[in-house]
């Protein structure tokens, strides 16, 4: 089974790639909503988190972690692969593939301040810094929008505006997703943005990752897949407004446990 987990509504972006690229494989997905945002919180008060979270999913059988999240991956994935002894995947900005295909070598990057502030962040900017400068974009509001459902109002469209805006005026022609609550703005970033400007979601990327790694998993423990794929989902917080955000926008009519996670 594949333990998937995010601070909300966000990490359903991988959800949705990993039930589609691994249709046979139970995923328990787990949202911390009730830890919501983690780009306000410390690396320690995340790692500590985190570490729950994974000691939760391990105990309902997770082979594997997804953390489903660019801001608890750059806060907490070094210190999870220093405690457990499975896999675990994390998100990584896609700046490699951006700058890569950037014509004019200007690309932008949306995420947390957590994230961009992270070293993991600067390493991956500097690698590439001869392809393409990388502009960076804060952008927390999109984050909340996601989690309140609030994918294509005025308001939406008036804060997305804000946050492309300076990218937009700067020239860039990749912009890199790197927070998994954004794909889930993505037609409405794509309509604002135009046509000249590729956005980039690393969750097909990271899907593989994962797809590989469980198989090289289940090869050394001899472990079995599950052939009767089983969702489940948990949520720390507001397990209902989950439900509808599901049914509404991945068209699933799921059932969301309540956790209180100690
Ligand atoms: C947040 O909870 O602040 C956003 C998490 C992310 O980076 O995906």
């Amino acid at each position: 089974m594949i333990g998937v987990f995010d601070s909300g509504l966000g990490g359903l972006s991988v959800w949705r790639e990993l039930v589609k690229q691994l249709p046979d494989e139970a995923v328990l997905y787990l949202a911390d909503r009730g830890y919501c945002p983690y780009g306000k919180r410390s690396a320690e008060q995340l790692q500590r988190r985190c570490e729950a979270i994974t000691r939760y999913l391990i105990a309902q059988g997770a082979e594997i972690i997804v953390i489903a999240c660019n801001t608890a991956t750059s806060a907490a994935a070094q210190h999870l692969r220093g405690r457990f002894n499975l896999p675990i995947v994390g998100m990584e900005p896609a700046v490699k593939p951006a700058a890569l295909l950037s014509r004019r070598g200007k690309i932008g990057v949306l995420a947390t301040e957590v994230t961009l502030s992270g070293d993991k962040f600067r390493e991956l900017a500097e690698r590439y810094r001869n392809q393409a400068e990388v502009l960076v974009q804060p952008a927390p509001r999109l984050v909340e929008l996601v989690e309140h459902g609030d994918l294509d109002s005025a308001h939406a469209r008036a804060v997305v505006t804000s946050q492309l805006e300076p990218l937009l005026a700067a020239g860039v022609d990749q912009i890199v997703l790197g927070c998994t609550h954004f794909p889930f703005l993505l037609p409405l970033m794509q309509e604002l943005a135009g046509p000249n400007v590729a956005l980039v979601d690393p969750a097909g990327a990271v899907c593989r990752q994962t797809a590989r790694l469980l198989d090289q998993q289940r090869t050394s423990s001899a472990a079995s897949a599950n052939p009767a794929g089983r969702y489940r989902f948990v949520s720390t917080d507001d397990a209902p407004g989950m439900h509808d955000f599901i049914a509404r926008v991945l068209q699933r009519d799921v059932a969301v446990e309540s956790l209180t996670l100690e």
